[in-house]
């Protein structure tokens, strides 16, 4: 298995503290059979604000602590290190001096929990541009778009692949997002799932209990495709099938409507 989106990186964002964690994550993701870790620590507008100078000191160092505690303990695992980028107006800055595309073509792209901007299309648009795809992080956890999946469509249909995290589906990131994770796998609206793994206790790394429950409900052709195929490609940076998609809400019956009227 291939995990595309975690924090174990150690004392960058808020995942792997130090490098005692990070192997302990690092240990626990061969437990679970993956093989290949896109390590996607956090890159906020804060953290260059003062220029990316800074970043890409802290990235590095991480990087060859985690290469070589990945030799030390010969670990059979590769190890790519992006960012999980969240979007800001320093983005041009960010794709122009750093180094954090994925197969040198996708872009690990996340959004505010509580608001996404109303442009969005536009702004997609212009990435889109410049030859680069966004990946859309966690879309069920974020709140505009648990109100109202609707918004999501049109970025799936300008070709943006999704990324679940395991936790959404598996129920542990609440039920918010549980639902809107089960919906868009109804309406085929999934191409990735990642752990998003940041500890081992609170965010742990489910891969294996996700790629399981995957098979069980959809086939293991399914799992495979969002958590060894999909990855692949965008490793080595090939197209990733994303076929149009509808986000229309279930239509409640008349039953539901008075049941949500008596809830509220
Ligand atoms: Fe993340």
């Amino acid at each position: 298995m291939i995990d595309i989106h975690n924090h174990m990186l150690p004392a960058v964002d808020d995942g792997a503290k130090n490098d005692d964690m990070a192997l302990s994550m690092l240990k626990e993701a061969v437990r679970q059979g993956v093989e290949h870790l896109v390590l996607t620590p956090h890159l906020y507008e804060a953290d260059i604000i003062k220029g990316t100078g800074e970043w890409k000191a802290k990235i590095e160092k991480g990087k060859q602590t985690v290469m070589e505690l990945v030799k030390a303990h010969e670990l059979p695992l590769e190890v790519t290190v992006v960012a999980e980028v969240r979007y800001q107006d320093m983005l041009p800055i960010i794709l122009d001096e750093l180094d954090i595309l994925i197969g040198g073509k996708y872009l690990l792209l996340e959004f505010s929990f509580h608001s996404v901007p109303n442009n969005l299309e536009r702004i997609i648009y212009e990435i889109t541009r410049k030859g680069i795809t966004p990946i859309i992080a966690h879309p069920e956890r974020i709140k505009p778009w648990q109100r109202d999946p609707k918004r999501l469509e049109e970025l799936i249909n300008m070709g943006c692949p999704t990324q679940l995290d395991i936790g959404s589906f598996m129920g542990t990131l609440g039920p918010s997002s549980e639902k809107l994770a089960n919906f868009l796998f109804d309406k085929d609206a999934v191409h990735l799932v990642g752990s998003d793994s940041h500890n081992l206790q609170s965010r742990p790394l489910y891969s294996k209990p996700g790629y399981d429950w995957l098979s069980e409900r959809y086939g293991v052709e399914y799992a495979d495709l969002l958590l060894k195929e999909n990855p692949g490609k965008i490793l080595r940076g090939e197209h990733v099938e994303v076929y149009p998609v509808h986000l229309e809400p279930h239509a409640l019956s008349w039953k539901e409507k008075i049941l949500k009227i008596f809830k509220s």
